[in-house]
């Protein structure tokens, strides 16, 4: 076979990588098998695959976590609840950037934000007897319900493809009306498509969750970092659209990772509201000694789990979001890298053939930004990626990511050079002229 990367090597590595369903394979499985064929064939691929920041990460960080290494703080255990100055910063940028007020208090730093949803899953789902189970409004990032299967928590999802808008209404009620839901969670903009939710999708979730009493969970892992707004003036609007608009039963997620580069150091920030933190339940006594959510969630999930986070990037997050805060570093410019990448690739795929799956919000064309997702003619996600590896190009099925567009994979813009673009376009044209769409 003709293919831009050697035929016999990427089937003999398929094999040597037991993956025998590409519609199973794990985004690490994926990464293991194109470091593999990489090794062997000396050929660099485009990894689609990971969302890896591709950007160096905040210098105010590295400096401000610099100067707590040398000052000694390794030595000192962190309070579990965070750093005085991290706190307050963290609330600070809440009023700033989403103009709520949350007490410090509940400004909670995590071990990245994967431990914040690992810790509201526990803790949210026993406040209330009757209510244990999570709503996915997916698609959404595997690992969440990973979370799920290693908590032995209940979830149930859906597909918003096609709830878009009001229909977003009746879809949400029917599950919320059954009383067992006790939170809702998404990330917005959303991991894997990029849609972003409108206003009027989260007035909607926001009522409904005042309405049946469910915490919603807001995954904000890529904030301000849909780039059709400018979100990141201090204290201006627009402000990220967010649920928090429209209810007090909320728990954010706030992730440094990509929005900050700063992956590696694993810190982020759960933000409870004043309402949640504050709900008293004598179920919670059954796990915790505290009936208030917020200090069972601090002093019992968090202390269990990890007692706190590490103490110097914490010293990190509150330098870069004190100056974020104060107006002297706007982070936005900084990752727009992504959204431009992400105009160019689009383009070359789509004149190869290509179609983008989630395609609109609403009436509005999505943004461009970390990620997108990809159809073909005639192909199942799952026989799209495996073909897509012979060209050198990687990705993941949306299978994985609880969409019911089995047609999709799903692109990430992070880790590709710019100086890789025109290998893509020579890959993609070679797959096109192999395959011509019937
Ligand atoms: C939607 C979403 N949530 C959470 C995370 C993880 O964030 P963190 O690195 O802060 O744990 C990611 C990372 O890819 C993500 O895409």
């Amino acid at each position: 076979m003709d293919t831009p990367i050697d035929f016999k090597v990427v089937t003999e590595k398929i094999k040597a990588n037991n993956i025998t369903d590409f519609s199973k394979a794990t985004i690490r499985q994926i990464k293991k098998l194109v470091d593999d064929i990489q090794q062997e064939t000396g050929d660099k691929y485009i990894r689609m695959e990971m969302g890896i920041p591709g950007l160096t990460p905040s210098k105010i960080g590295i400096e401000a976590e610099i100067k707590a290494l040398k000052a000694g703080i390794p030595a000192i255990y962190p309070d579990i609840y965070g750093t005085r100055e991290l706190k307050k910063e963290i609330s600070r940028f809440c009023k700033l950037f989403l103009n709520i007020d949350v007490d410090p208090e509940g400004c909670i730093p995590t071990v990245g934000s994967m431990q914040g949803s690992f810790a509201s899953f526990m803790t949210v789902n026993r406040i209330d007897p009757q209510k244990n189970t999570t709503l996915f409004i997916d698609p959404g990032f595997p690992v969440h319900k990973q979370q799920h299967h290693v908590l032995g928590n209940p979830f149930e999802n859906f597909d918003v493809y096609n709830y878009r808008g009001d229909k977003l209404r009746d879809k949400l009620e029917s599950y919320l009306s059954k009383g067992n839901i006790s939170c809702i969670l998404y990330s917005n903009p959303n991991n894997p498509s990029w849609i972003c939710f409108t206003d009027k999708e989260l007035k909607i979730i926001g009522e409904l969750a005042n309405k049946y009493g469910v915490i919603v969970i807001e995954d904000l892992a890529y904030f301000g970092m849909d780039f059709r707004q400018h979100y990141t003036k201090p204290g201006e609007p627009p402000y990220q659209p967010s649920v928090t608009k429209y209810t007090d039963n909320y728990i954010l997620l706030i992730s440094s990772s990509k929005a900050f580069s700063y992956a590696g150091q694993r810190i982020g920030m759960m933000v409870v509201s004043d309402k949640v933190y504050n709900i008293k339940s004598e179920n919670l006594l059954k796990n915790y000694i505290f009936d208030t959510f917020g200090k069972a969630m601090i002093f019992g999930t968090i202390y269990s789990l990890s007692s706190g986070t590490a103490h110097t990037p914490q010293y990190a997050l509150a330098a870069i979001l004190k100056a974020v805060n104060d107006g002297k570093y706007d982070f936005r410019k900084d990752v727009l890298e992504y959204g431009e990448k992400a105009v160019i690739m689009k383009k070359l795929f789509i004149d190869n053939g290509f179609k983008i799956v989630y395609d609109m919000d609403e009436d509005n064309p999505i943004a461009d930004g970390f990620y997108f997702t990809l159809s073909y003619p005639g192909f199942e996600g799952h026989e799209l990626l495996k073909e897509l590896i012979y060209y050198g190009v990687s990705a993941i099925t949306l299978s994985i990511t609880g969409s019911e567009r089995t047609e999709g994979i799903r692109a990430c813009t992070s880790l590709v050079h710019r100086s890789q673009f025109p290998d893509l376009e020579y890959r993609l044209k070679k797959f096109h002229e192999n395959h011509p769409p019937k």
